[in-house]
């Protein structure tokens, strides 16, 4: 969901639109907004599972100091989606405790 009309601000002027892959999932999202902007306009709430119990998290702080919103982006993990910019083409995934082990600079794990 998204404001599509404020009382302070007015009416909301249309973004161009980027394309990214959220669990395999295609989300539309606004040029130049956050990784979680795009997640909680598309009612993703969940993006990390905790490592030793197993629970989601999710947005907490939105300024990128407590690291619940972090997500394997673009098969890099720990990317805190509150002030990572979204990018056209982009994929984001669920980071299931630490993620996956970081790439080499060949591509491979
Ligand atoms: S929500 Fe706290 S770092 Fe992103």
């Amino acid at each position: 969901m998204r404001v599509t009309h404020h009382p302070i601000l007015g009416e909301q002027s249309p973004a161009r639109t980027v394309e990214i892959t959220v669990d395999g999932r295609k989300v539309t999202a606004r040029e130049g907004e956050t990784i979680a902007a795009a997640l909680l306009a598309a009612g993703i709430r969940v993006n990390r599972i905790t490592r030793k119990q197993g629970t989601p998290r999710g947005l907490f702080c939105a300024i990128g100091q407590c690291t619940d919103c972090v997500m394997v982006v673009n098969g890099v993990p720990n990317v805190r989606t509150c002030v990572t910019p979204v990018a056209d083409g982009m994929t984001v995934e669920t980071q299931k405790g630490g993620g996956p082990a970081p790439l080499k600079s060949g591509g491979s794990r």
